[in-house]
């Protein structure tokens, strides 16, 4: 086989076959293929696509390049979801207790925050002690023995994911649909998944800014998922302003606290109902969302999902009694008002500039080897579709230092005051199942 028939067969529109595909993989991280073969069929991909087909070979490629998370030995449907990231995005906290208390196992792995947008990991460490690095061995047994676990990305899944996405960044081919659907599924997979719920996001904040692309990519990803015989469903929610209502690391931690009390953001908790909805079903507890999402407002309720995320903390290394008092929790020095400049509605809340401010104040990272302040960030007191008189809190800056004026110029500058009440963004879009 040589590469270059492969390049021309895509440049001229034609379909890989699986082995072609393997050998371009395999090729590609053992360095047998130069990165100028690989860029040119990167870009023949970019323009000409994938079959589905292709899309499910290339993605099992991928997780074949390196090891793979065996979590065989947990009993049970395996569930992972993943986000396509946003801005004040703390559903996984929520998420990993609220559906394990429903019976479903969850060992996930998450990842680190970048730019506007946060992670997991960090929103974790947040809470003092908490560690995140387990054995795999650690790991399972964790989740055999209390149903829940959550771990850093392991360095050693998917090489050929990280090798081929660092070609993507430097010649423009990182926004090509087949390409992302098969990183984004081969992590998931080689991570051990037994089934997938992905949260595809749209809007401002968001990776694929338009409704249309979030689609496409959201039905890629659900048929190679399928296809290769994981369970997976997908959803498009709104990214166009934050999620819920705190932006940074332990005001995050705060409100996920409040969400599985039941007293969180309307937004955030909706969000959470819906896909854990989905979890249970490809999880096989539930059979139809409306039974999925009765049990889950029954462990809310109760207090089984809090008391849950509590035991997490603890078998983490971390203080349980921060889900009764969040005040444990690393706070900042100063509280900043942001106020209204005029009276009327609020239209417009830029998710990426208002990421962009919750991390200038230090609450995410503008380089990958920044480190963050955990107590910052920011509160929003308002979302769209709200009135305001002028002089009203619009939101409230967390900052261990009273040089916020970057910070609250994006605030003032993205948090669009108009004339005419508007309805706040459809938060839920498109549900696809196969
Ligand atoms: N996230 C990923 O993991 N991979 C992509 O290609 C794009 C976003
Ligand atoms: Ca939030």
């Amino acid at each position: 086989m040589r590469m270059v028939d492969l390049i021309k067969k895509k440049r001229n529109g034609d379909s890989l076959s699986k082995e072609e595909i393997i050998f371009f993989i395999n090729g590609y991280t053992t360095d047998a293929i130069p990165d100028y073969q690989a860029s040119a069929l990167l870009m023949a991909i970019y323009f000409k696509g994938m079959t589905a087909e292709e899309q499910a070979d290339l993605t099992m490629a991928i997780v074949e390049s390196g090891a793979q998370i065996d979590l065989s030995s947990i009993e049970g449907v395996k569930v992972d979801k993943h986000s396509t990231g946003g801005v004040g995005d703390t559903t996984s906290l929520i998420l990993v207790p609220l559906v394990a208390a429903c019976g479903v196992p969850v060992a996930k792995m998450s990842g680190r925050g970048l730019g506007h947008t946060g992670g997991t990991l960090d929103k974790l460490e947040a809470i003092e002690g908490f560690h995140i690095e387990l054995t795999s061995e650690e790991f399972v047994n964790q989740v055999n023995e209390l149903k829940l676990a959550i771990i850093g990305q392991s360095k050693n899944l998917t090489p050929a994911d990280q090798k081929i996405y660092s070609l993507r960044d430097v010649t423009a081919t990182v926004d090509s649909i087949p390409l992302i659907a098969s990183s984004i599924m081969s992590k998931k997979i080689a991570a051990g998944a037994d089934a997938i719920v992905l949260d595809v996001k749209t809007g401002d904040g968001a990776f694929m800014k338009s409704k249309e692309d979030a689609l496409k990519l959201a039905k890629s990803m659900v048929e190679i998922g399928n296809h290769v015989g994981r369970k997976t469903m997908a959803i498009i929610s709104d990214m166009s302003q934050p999620l819920g209502n705190a932006i940074g690391n332990s005001l995050e931690v705060i409100e996920a606290i409040d969400t599985l009390k039941g007293i969180g953001p309307k937004d955030l908790t909706e969000l959470c109902l819906v896909l854990g909805s989905q979890m249970l079903v490809v999880g096989e507890k539930a059979e139809t969302l409306e039974e999925g999402r009765g049990m889950l407002e029954q462990v809310i309720n109760d207090g089984t999902a809090l008391e849950l995320f509590g035991t997490l903390i603890e078998a983490q290394g971390g203080n349980r009694a921060i889900i009764h008092d969040t005040a444990l929790l690393p706070t900042a020095k100063y509280k900043i008002e942001v106020q209204a400049a005029r009276s009327g509605y609020i239209t417009e809340m830029g998710a990426n500039d208002i990421g962009v401010a919750a991390m200038l104040l230090g609450a995410g990272r503008a380089d990958k080897n920044d480190v963050i302040d955990l107590s910052v960030g920011i509160v929003l007191k308002k979302k769209i579709g709200d009135s305001v008189q002028k002089g009203d809190v619009l939101a409230v800056i967390h900052s261990n230092t009273e040089a916020v004026q970057q910070s609250e110029s994006l605030l003032q500058e993205h948090i669009i005051i108009g004339d005419e009440a508007v309805l706040p963004p459809q938060l839920i879009g498109e549900v696809i199942h196969e």
